[in-house]
């Protein structure tokens, strides 16, 4: 129980912490990983060179304070980050570490203002978060086991076949080497692959989303390689899964996880709009949908820049064949001169989603962050209600409020 001195102090200095958010970036994590280079292991490296992931547990830790009082009221946000952290099997150990240097970090930035008992209640508070986030965590670590074929920790998956689904996106299936069962998941659920490269000092961790259907036997992910830019390195592990990992290889995996994933209780027609590789979540929704035999109504909608990077076409092609009740429309925003099967050229705008879809339906998207943008704006003019509204971003979580 905190106090209503602790509960005051900590709510008035937030603004001035969210305010400093850099000063955390830079201080926070050097420090963390230079006492405790073992953590970079578990840490993306990458987003840490991108700067939003510094950002993201900082913010999480400032929105919990602001509910300090009340925590419950973040639940769901909780919930959110208790998945990953699941999922990278971030255990209670780990919590006073990243909050010792977090206060450090504090004390940094409020300077002169960081008296005693401002600090004092700082760690309080980040006690009650971190204990919070702990009990939420355990709950997920049993269940992940309890669940027929489940395992805690990771377990190890060969690669059973490899399958290229476009000039950018490979599909890995993945199956267990001990042969037995593994469990369902929910169509949008991600798994963690550990990547352990060569000459590499640290182990590296990536989620992908699945995209196949449950019940297969293998869970698959297709890979996108990413390529640098000026803002962001090359990506070394979809580059080293793409070129250097063959079938047969090994990957050690941690059980699904995720709460972006397909409401299969409502029967509303079911819009799925992609950018890119965002369609491998929605790719498993529309393969579980047909395979289900389900009646609902499926609009699949994909955003790609041409033909050559458009993953899954036949597989798609297949379900509106096979499925009277799925429709796939493709657009294009920069086809080649040779592209041919797309409905249409540009980008996804509202006039364009209105003539193509219902908008009486359950709307699931995901793709790269300007699309999201875009996409979410077309809806909430279009007036649907948040609650029919589910995205997922790649990498740390923004907010499209
Ligand atoms: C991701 C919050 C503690 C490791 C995240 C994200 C948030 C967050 C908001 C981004 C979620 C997303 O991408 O959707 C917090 C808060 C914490 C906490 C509020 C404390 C109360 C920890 C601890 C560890 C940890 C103790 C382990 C040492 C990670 C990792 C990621 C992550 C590895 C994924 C991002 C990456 O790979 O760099 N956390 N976290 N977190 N967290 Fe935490």
């Amino acid at each position: 129980e905190l106090s209503e001195k602790t509960i005051t102090t900590v709510k008035s200095t937030v603004p001035v912490l969210a305010e400093h958010g850099e000063a955390i970036t830079t201080h926070f994590y050097k420090r963390m990983f230079a006492d405790h280079p073992e953590l970079k292991n578990i840490f993306n490296m990458t987003n840490q060179k991108a700067g939003r992931q510094p950002r993201a547990l900082a913010n999480a830790v400032y929105a919990a304070a602001q509910h300090i009082d009340d925590l419950s009221a973040i639940l769901p946000t909780v919930n959110q980050i208790a998945e990953k952290h699941r999922s990278l099997q971030v255990k209670p150990e780990h919590y006073p570490i990243v909050g010792k240097y977090l206060l450090i970090a504090i004390k940094e930035v409020l300077g002169d203002a960081a008296t005693d008992d401002i600090m004092q209640a700082w760690e309080e508070a980040y006690g009650a978060i971190a204990h919070a986030f702990i009990q939420v965590e355990e709950k997920k670590y049993e269940q992940a086991v309890a669940q027929d074929g489940g395992w805690s920790g990771y377990r190890n998956f060969k690669i059973a076949k490899k399958v290229k689904e476009s000039a950018v996106i490979t599909s890995f299936y993945l199956e267990p080497e001990d042969g037995k069962k593994i469990t369902s998941y929910h169509p949008g659920q991600y798994i963690t692959v550990q990547i352990n490269m060569p000459h590499s000092e640290y182990t590296h961790l990536r989620q992908y989303s699945l995209s196949d259907a449950p019940g297969k036997g293998y869970y698959r992910i297709s890979v996108k390689r990413e390529e640098g830019g000026p803002e962001r390195p090359d990506g070394v592990v979809s580059s080293y899964l793409h070129d250097q990992l063959e079938e047969g290889a090994v990957l050690p995996i941690t059980a699904p996880a995720g709460d972006f994933y397909l409401n299969e209780e409502n029967h509303e027609p079911l819009v799925l709009i992609s950018g890119g590789v965002g369609l491998t979540p929605m790719m498993s929704m529309l393969n579980r949908m047909v395979h289900q035999n389900h009646d609902r109504d499926v609009y699949f909608v994909h955003a790609a820049h041409n033909q050559e990077v458009h993953a899954f076409k036949e597989e798609v092609a297949d379900f509106v064949k096979e499925s009277p009740s799925v429709q796939a429309k493709v657009v294009y925003s920069t086809p080649g001169a040779e592209d041919s099967a797309y409905d249409r050229e540009g980008r996804i705008d509202l006039p364009w989603l209105k003539s193509v879809v219902p908008y009486d339906a359950e709307f699931y998207f995901c793709g790269p962050e300007g699309f999201m943008r875009e996409v979410h704006s077309s809806l909430k003019e279009w007036g649907v209600p948040d609650e029919q509204i589910h995205y997922e971003f790649f990498g740390p979580e923004l907010s499209l409020q």
